[in-house]
């Protein structure tokens, strides 16, 4: 049994890697509601502030990601920034500082999603920092010290959030929250590092 730091726990994602996760102690965070942990990702104090009071932690599986919409002519710089914050450098830091603390052997599990390969209207923001992620993932293995290993799991659209990004993803196939658990089981459980999980229909 690892002890997991599951970040957005309360959120569609948060609560699919929690269905891989059922053999694990897992330490809940998120930015409000009934958590462990209150933590803000674009705020490196907050980071910080997390794995110090957690203490003794073997994997951070993130799935927390804010993403601005909106068609690329009209977004803004606050926009892209925002995106750019929590999406990316949220999830960067969180590695960045999270490698400091975490266990020898630990794992840290990353979020990006299909929009980087399957492109919509109004998710440049999204698309670009999930490509971004991913990007940082394959790399940042190479350098990642202590047998430490790192992955992203890169996911279609979840059948539990259909309701809210069905319109505007037409002739895609949502996939069960349960099946993209399995990708985070993967990432925690298994022994690969620097790769990108796809989980799509
Ligand atoms: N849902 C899908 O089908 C799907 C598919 C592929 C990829 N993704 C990606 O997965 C990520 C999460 O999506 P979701 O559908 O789970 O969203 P969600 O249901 O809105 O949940 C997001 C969670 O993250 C928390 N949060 C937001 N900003 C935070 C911050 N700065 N620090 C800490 N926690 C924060 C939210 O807390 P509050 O409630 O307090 O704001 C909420 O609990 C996104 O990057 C999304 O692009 C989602």
């Amino acid at each position: 049994m690892k002890t997991v730091i599951l970040i957005g726990a309360l959120g569609k994602m948060g609560q699919a890697a929690l269905t891989g996760l059922s053999k694990h102690r897992v330490i809940t965070a998120g930015r409000s509601g009934d958590v462990d942990h209150i933590v803000d990702i674009t705020n490196e104090a907050s980071i910080r502030d997390l794995y110090k009071k957690v203490g003794h932690f073997d994997a951070v599986v993130n799935t927390v990601g804010f993403c601005e919409y909106a068609e690329f002519s009209e977004m803004t710089q606050t926009q892209w920034m925002t995106t750019i914050m929590s999406k990316m450098m949220g999830q960067i830091n969180l590695v960045r500082i999270g490698q400091e603390y975490i266990a020898d052997g630990g794992s840290f599990t990353l979020i990006s999603g299909i929009l980087n390969v399957k492109p919509i209207p109004f998710a440049i923001a999204d698309a670009t920092t999930s490509g971004a992620i991913d990007t940082f993932v394959k790399c940042v293995a190479l350098e990642m010290p202590r047998n430490i290993r790192i992955n992203v799991v890169n996911p279609t659209v979840l059948e539990e959030a259909w309701d809210v990004y069905g319109e505007m993803m037409a002739g895609f196939q949502p996939v069960p929250g349960k099946l993209v658990g399995k990708a985070f089981e993967r990432s925690v459980d298994g022994f690969i590092t620097g790769e990108v999980i796809f989980v799509d229909a």
